[in-house]
């Protein structure tokens, strides 16, 4: 199954160029699914059909689905959610305040994204595009996946074996229930669904993210930022989606600055994000709803392009080489040499930039090697491995 997930700032166009893109994929014979897993819905305006949590067909090979972000939190976290409610209410917390601290903020957005898995198990569609939420979440869960497999893989086993095995003495001393076995069940099974959704996003055999933007000074620098993270956590990015582009022909009157000025911008997206594809689209004359108008939209997108195709292959990470001397690459874009942080430790390695860090735990073929060197250049990170003599 293909994966197109659509990201960017609130109210550039994620909700119309994702319902355009599905339409214009199951036009084309593929049997499609537009998922929406922000909490804040709107398939079902623009669609002008009711959508609900069950997937519903739109028209001919074209299914849409907004995610109940609150089942699937219950679903998914219910169990530890119980657990951490009752241990903040044994320490004093009312139980409705215990219940919201029960849950980590974004990780809602986390558990709706989970729901593509039981779409591609389901190997009913060949194509499944997702609208997100607003970027910032999306990046803070995207991330989340890496920090969660670090501590899963350095601390977890041994935190499990000492909490079941210490909890009948704890729990009389300081009269608090510990997790029992079914919590940290429960939390097993997130780990692997938020490994495997991680997994599969990150495949660029399958997975591709679209970053949508306007030709607006903060929404290209937001976007900018979200080119970066992205790429540090290995998310394939095929195209940019510059949307709400004036036409020249608005640009008579009143609206003349704009349309300079963002002219001005879209040559800066040109140049930031090259080599990947832009794909512009105009700020149409009416709201983007219906059908009709989100084939058109698609149309101007794609043009003879097919829009589940892979837009653009470079690829966000590569390890090459031979033992005693491999050669990572990855894709910084957008990123200047003193903003960026190495470290190397046992068999992790440890980049940051700004306030993102990305913990990669270093391939088995990279045991008892060394960093030698690590070099920046053209938006690429390389960095070189070789063994102890
Ligand atoms: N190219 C366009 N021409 C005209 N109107 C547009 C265009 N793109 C989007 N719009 C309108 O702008 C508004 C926001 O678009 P949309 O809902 O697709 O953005 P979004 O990124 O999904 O927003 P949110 O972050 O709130 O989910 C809608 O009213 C939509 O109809
Ligand atoms: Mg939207």
């Amino acid at each position: 199954m293909r994966v197109i997930l659509f990201t960017g700032k609130g109210g550039v166009g994620k909700t119309s160029l994702s319902t355009a893109t599905a339409l214009a994929c199951a036009r084309r014979g593929k049997k499609t699914i537009v998922l929406s897993t922000d909490a804040a819905h709107s398939l079902g305006d623009v669609l002008q059909t009711t959508v609900g949590n069950e997937a519903v067909q739109v028209e001919k090979n074209l299914w849409a689905q907004e995610v109940s972000v609150h089942a699937e939190l219950r679903r998914n976290w219910g169990r530890v959610q119980k657990y951490l409610t009752q241990f903040l209410a044994s320490q004093g917390y009312q139980e409705a305040v215990a219940e919201e601290l029960a849950v980590v903020p974004g990780m809602e957005d986390l558990f709706a994204l989970i729901k593509l898995l039981e779409i591609r198990d389901g190997g009913e569609f060949d194509v499944a595009i997702i609208d997100c939420a607003p970027t910032g979440s999306t990046l803070q869960l995207l991330g989340l996946a890496d920090v969660l497999q670090w501590y899963m893989e350095k601390f977890y086993d041994i935190e499990k074996k000492i909490a079941l095995a210490i909890k009948p003495i704890v729990e009389r001393v300081i009269k608090a229930p510990m997790p029992d076995k079914d919590v940290y069940a429960n939390i097993e099974k997130i780990y692997d669904r938020v490994i495997a959704v991680r997994d599969l996003l990150t495949d660029p055999a399958h997975s591709s993210i679209r970053l949508v933007t306007n030709p607006e000074k903060i929404v290209l620098q937001e976007t900018q930022r979200a080119h970066t993270y992205l790429s540090l956590f290995g998310y394939p990015i095929d195209a940019v989606m510059a949307n709400r582009v004036l036409p020249a022909a608005a640009g008579d009157g009143y609206f003349k600055g704009w349309v300079e000025r963002q002219q001005e911008y879209i040559d800066q997206i040109e140049r930031s994000f090259a080599p990947l594809p832009i794909l512009q689209t105009p700020m149409f004359a009416e709201e983007m709803l219906g059908l009709d108008m989100l084939a058109e939209m698609a149309n101007v997108a794609y043009g003879d392009r097919d829009p589940s195709d892979v837009l653009w292959t470079g690829r966000p990470f590569k390890l090459d080489g031979s033992p005693g001397n491999y050669d990572m690459v990855l894709a910084l874009p957008g990123v200047e040499k003193d903003e960026v942080d190495l470290w190397a430790k046992d068999e992790e390695l440890i980049i940051s930039i700004g306030n993102y860090q990305r913990h990669l735990i270093l391939p088995r073929a990279l045991d008892e090697h060394f960093v030698t060197r690590a070099r920046l250049t053209d938006g690429y990170f390389h960095i070189h491995f070789a063994k102890e003599a």
